[in-house]
């Protein structure tokens, strides 16, 4: 991959950007810094094509779980939970947009459905679609999507943000995916202790917990989804977001930062 097209996805997980613990609340702090690092990698690699996604936090992952909302589909959801949980995540959607364009990162909301289709409960992205995805870097400006819940004839079900980035390396060559948190990288111990790994190679060498509002998973789920990534040839990153110069410097593949890697298993394609 070239420097000119070479695309990297950042998930900006809810753990980051909300204060997960607390009902619909947004981490403001957190999301201002996101914001200056995403601002820093950008100037320091303009031609670096940047695809964002957030997860849902104390948002999506509040009225999910309120109305027992998951990621099975199934006709049993009530459809207040799945409308207070589709606005809560656009709630979300559009802090995170008003803050980054205040800090000069422009992007446009890109709706799981404009660009996304559903084939047997996987979400998969068509060549066409990856079209408006390249008329929007062409603007200069960069897309912005997010956590969902689809709704299909047989029922309704949740996409998460980390299967947002799945679907989108198995569309194109995808450098790394960045899944951006509130803690150093996974740790191998569930009382987040220690330096975490430095690298990952297969699942179950991990303990973990899953926070209270998460109902996609939470850190098993990413760990299942970097190594689903890292088959398809993407180099994984776990990255802490609230410390300076971690995000930026993972974007732009600097050496040395603070992470938990899953390189990419097929050959000639390990990254920093
Ligand atoms: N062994 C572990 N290593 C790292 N984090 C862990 C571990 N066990 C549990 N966690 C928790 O997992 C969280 C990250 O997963 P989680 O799904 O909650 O975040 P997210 O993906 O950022 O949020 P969202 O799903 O809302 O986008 C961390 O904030 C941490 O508290
Ligand atoms: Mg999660």
């Amino acid at each position: 991959v070239g420097e000119s097209n070479s695309f990297v996805v950042v998930k900006l997980g809810g753990s980051l950007i909300t204060n997960k613990d607390v009902p619909l609340s947004a981490n403001l702090k957190n999301i201002r810094l996101v914001a200056r690092e995403l601002s820093r990698a950008q100037s320091l690699k303009p031609n670096l094509r940047i695809f964002l996604i957030h997860g849902g936090g104390s948002f999506g992952h509040y009225f999910a779980k309120e109305f027992s909302l998951g990621t099975e589909l199934s006709k049993k959801y009530p459809a207040e939970g799945l409308a207070k949980t589709s606005a809560a995540m656009m709630r979300l959607h559009s802090i995170i947009l008003e803050e980054l364009s205040g800090a000069g990162v422009y992007c446009t909301t890109v709706l799981p459905l404009e660009i996304f289709s559903e084939k047997s409960r996987q979400i998969i992205l068509t060549k066409g679609q990856f079209g408006r995805l390249n008329d929007i870097f062409e603007n200069k400006l960069t897309p912005l999507t997010f956590g969902f819940v689809n709704l299909v004839k047989e029922g309704a079900y949740i996409v998460s943000g980390d299967k947002i980035a799945l679907a989108l390396s198995k569309a194109f060559p995808i450098e790394r995916v960045i899944f951006a948190m509130d803690v150093d990288g996974i740790y191998p111990s569930r009382n987040l202790k220690g330096p975490v790994l430095k690298e990952l190679k297969k699942r179950g060498v991990v303990n973990s917990f899953v926070k209270k509002y998460d109902v996609t998973g939470g850190i098993v789920g990413k760990i299942s989804t970097g190594l689903m990534l890292s088959n398809l040839g993407t180099n994984v990153f776990f990255v802490n977001g609230t410390k300076v110069g971690r995000l930026s410097g993972t974007i732009i593949g600097l050496d040395g930062i603070v992470a938990t890697r899953i390189y990419s298993a097929k050959k000639g394609t390990r990254y920093p």
